[in-house]
């Protein structure tokens, strides 16, 4: 039965090639003030600087920089950004770039004027706001995470090895976001691929729990379904805008909270691969494609009529003549041939993960408790060497 909920999403979208030229709207509603927050210089190379520092003058900003936010940001990176906000008095962050730029912008719009360390506060003792939030907007140039439209920060520690994401509330979300397909070709084939099985993941992460009817399992099937066909025509023609419009489109809707109302989740895929990536600072979606055939394959004989129903509504596999477990097993199959296609990382190995590094790996990982089976520390280990 579908559970009782809330739902709003207080982020507004701008979509499409050329939806840039709404920023200098969006702008108007804040001060002077703004902290431009960027990674590692791709928004230099492909001119999407230039075209942000335009609508940011011709707005009347003071434009104080915040550059070199790395994939996976860190906890010393937050302190700096923060340390940025204050002394400036920022009135809006505007990050620009992919998820970690959004993620990081997120982390510091709630950290800049906490009264405690924010990483104890909010990732270690995951508390919720009750200091000032700067207000933040995205521009985003990589599709995967959702974090365009949610209010997920993850932040790495390396000293202590913890990657964690913290889901904050609606009064975190970016204000606005603009999303302009044409600014994600410039993307390397590793990263666009990653992306797309980002996004694959968290609809699945979603998707596998639970027995009763539920609308948001059939929109998840539709989202899939639309997210295979897209990719398989963006991963040969990658400047193909009607793919990676698509593309993007549903990756925002697979993490903007929509497809979790009324169920339960599981989340088991990404706790494993965020405990990968501090271990090895590996690209998020590679650490997913890295353990999900293991961990799928561990967890099928809990769930055995979702899988079923997913290799039929999702892969397509024809049930006739074939027990129940053998239509499961077929559409994990097709998923892993897919997967292989698209040139997706299938083992940890491939990541720099060593032996030594298993029992770390597992303790770092949160166990969930929303999907068809809860696991325990040896089973963790066991999908672990799995994925070797
Ligand atoms: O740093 P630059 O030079 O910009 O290069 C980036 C980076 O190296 C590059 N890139 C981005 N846009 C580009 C581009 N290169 C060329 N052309 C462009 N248009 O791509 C690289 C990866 O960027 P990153 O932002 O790290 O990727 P992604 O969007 O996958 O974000 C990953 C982070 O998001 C977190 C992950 O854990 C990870 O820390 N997640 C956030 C979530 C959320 N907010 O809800 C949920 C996700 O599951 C995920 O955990
Ligand atoms: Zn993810």
């Amino acid at each position: 039965m579908l559970g009782n909920f809330c739902y709003a999403n207080p982020t507004r979208l701008y979509f499409g090639e050329g939806s840039l030229k709404y920023l200098p709207e969006e702008l108007a509603q804040y001060g002077e003030n703004v902290l431009l927050v960027y990674g590692g210089g791709s928004i230099k190379k492909n001119g999407i600087y230039d075209q942000v520092l335009a609508a940011l003058k011709a707005s009347g900003k003071r434009v104080v920089e915040d550059a070199g936010v790395m994939p996976n940001p860190t906890v010393q990176k937050l302190y700096e950004g923060c340390e940025k906000v204050r002394q400036n008095h920022i009135d809006l962050i505007l990050a620009v770039g992919g998820g970690s730029v959004c993620d990081y912008a997120k982390a510091v719009s709630v950290s800049a004027y906490c009264s405690e360390d924010p990483w104890e506060k909010y990732y270690l003792r995951m508390e919720d706001v009750d200091n000032e939030i700067v207000p933040v907007g995205c521009v985003l140039t990589m599709v995967g995470t959702g974090s365009e439209m949610n209010g997920g920060a993850v932040i790495t520690n390396p000293d202590s090895k913890l990657k964690i994401g913290h889901v904050f509330g609606d009064d975190v979300f970016p204000k606005f976001s603009i999303l302009d397909p044409v600014f994600t070709y410039t993307l390397p084939r590793h990263q666009m691929v990653a992306g797309f099985f980002d996004i694959m993941s968290h609809i699945l992460e979603q998707y596998f729990s639970g027995t009763d009817d539920n609308t948001s399992d059939y929109i998840a099937e539709g989202l899939l379904r639309s997210l295979i066909h897209s990719s398989r025509i963006a991963a040969e023609d990658p400047q193909n805008y009607e793919a990676r419009s698509n593309i993007m489109w549903i990756a925002t809707w697979a993490l903007n909270t929509l497809i979790a109302k009324g169920k339960s989740t599981d989340w088991m895929v990404h706790m494993i691969g965020q405990s990968i990536g501090a271990y090895t600072d590996a690209t998020h979606g590679m650490t997913l494609s890295a353990v999900s055939m293991a961990y799928y394959r561990h967890i099928l004989p809990y769930g055995l009529p979702k899988f079923y129903r997913y290799a039929v509504q999702v892969w397509g596999v024809d049930p006739q003549a074939k027990s129940e477990e053998q239509v499961a097993a077929e559409g994990l199959e097709r998923m892993e041939a897919y997967m292989r296609q698209l040139g997706l990382v299938m083992d940890i190995t491939a990541l720099g993960v060593t032996e030594e590094m298993l029992d770390g790996i597992a303790d770092g990982t949160f166990i969930m408790d929303g999907g068809y089976k809860v696991l325990d520390r040896d089973e963790v280990v066991a999908i672990l060497k799995e994925s070797m």
